[in-house]
């Protein structure tokens, strides 16, 4: 029940103008978030790339229904690929189309993507493309479909609470997709996600198994001529990183043939200790001013954070 309460504080506009009014809450996000600034980005993936952990940098924002807006968003992500680029961290980018775009007009979003990968293309960096609540789950693999045509440097996102998703994998997969697994951040109806997380994590499981077969029928140097898959695990769920490893394990799928990746600020022995046993760790690192909708989904995973929160306020 809390989790459906904070998916819909997430994008509920009077609880967005209240909470974002205090000083409290944005000290309560910058857990979860780098800062306000490119730069507060760059200052925190040098320190994660000092760990020995590359990062995937957000630029906040979703549900932009302005073009002018979804367009500076665009220049936006083309300006902190010119700073990735500048300062020499290792970091490649995510977006999510409704920030760029997808709700105004499919077409004009695919533009504004076609703007970032390029530039990405010519500072050798990746996109990827985040997945959002399932009214957006067609047109934003379509989007991903025409520009992968062009562009072997993006990649796209699937959620494991989703029915559809097996499909959609096996598909993308064959297609040669780079993809990032995750379990689904959205308020989903029953008759769209597993309601149960026992469901959810059983997917995962099933999904990571198709990811890693797929992944070592193409080295990730791409010797075949191909794009290598490079499959992403990104969850903070220690039975899930369990489920993977013992995998690759079997299957004799070395190290270099995948990532774990995590959210900034989520479990960050977990990120240290991965690295220290060889496996390659990317963090997302989102920052900006539009961190509230970030911040709810961040609080609907793990409602034990609102009392830590609530518990750090009361001690001052
Ligand atoms: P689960 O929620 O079961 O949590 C497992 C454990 O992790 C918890 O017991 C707790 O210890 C820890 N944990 C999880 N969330 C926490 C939190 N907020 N605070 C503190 N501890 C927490 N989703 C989506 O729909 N579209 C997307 O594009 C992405 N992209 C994405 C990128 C990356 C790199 C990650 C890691 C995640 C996403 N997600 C996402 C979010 C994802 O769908 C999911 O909501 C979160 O990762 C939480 O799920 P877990 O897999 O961690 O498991």
């Amino acid at each position: 029940m809390l989790r459906a309460f904070f998916l819909y504080l997430s994008h509920a506009v009077w609880a967005r103008t209240l909470i974002t009014r205090f000083r409290f809450a944005w000290q309560a996000a910058s857990r979860f978030v780098a800062g306000e600034t490119a730069d507060d980005a760059i200052t925190a993936i040098r320190a994660l790339n000092a760990k020995g952990i590359h990062a995937t940098v957000d630029h906040l924002g979703e549900s932009v229904t302005n073009e002018a807006e979804a367009a500076q968003a665009a220049d936006d992500y083309i300006h902190i690929l010119d700073k990735i680029a500048a300062s020499g961290v290792r970091s490649n980018v995510s977006v999510k189309l409704t920030q760029l775009g997808l709700d105004i007009d499919t077409d004009f979003c695919a533009r504004n993507v076609r703007r970032v990968i390029e530039k990405a293309k010519a500072t050798s960096s990746f996109v990827r493309i985040d997945m959002e609540g399932t009214p957006h789950t067609d047109r934003t693999i379509a989007v991903f479909r025409a520009l992968h045509k062009d562009f072997d440097n993006v990649g796209i996102v699937l959620q494991s609470y989703l029915y559809r998703t097996e499909k959609d994998l096996r598909a993308l997969t064959e297609e040669g997709a780079r993809i990032r697994l995750c379990k689904g951040a959205y308020n989903e109806p029953p008759d769209k996600a597993f309601p149960r997380k026992a469901d959810v994590d059983a997917n995962y499981v099933k999904l990571t198994h198709v990811l890693f077969d797929r992944a070592q029928t193409v080295p990730p140097a791409g010797g075949s001529g191909r794009t290598p898959p490079l499959p992403a695990i990104a969850t903070h769920d220690e039975k899930m990183i369990t489920a993977a490893k013992a995998y690759a394990e079997e299957k004799r799928l070395p190290r270099e043939y995948f990532e774990f990746q995590m959210l900034y600020g989520i479990r960050r022995e977990l990120q240290e200790q991965l690295v220290r046993e060889g496996y390659a760790m990317r963090v997302y690192v989102p920052y900006g001013t539009s961190w509230y909708p970030y911040f709810m989904r961040r609080l609907a995973e793990r409602p034990a954070n609102v009392w830590f929160i609530l518990s750090n306020l009361f001690r001052r």
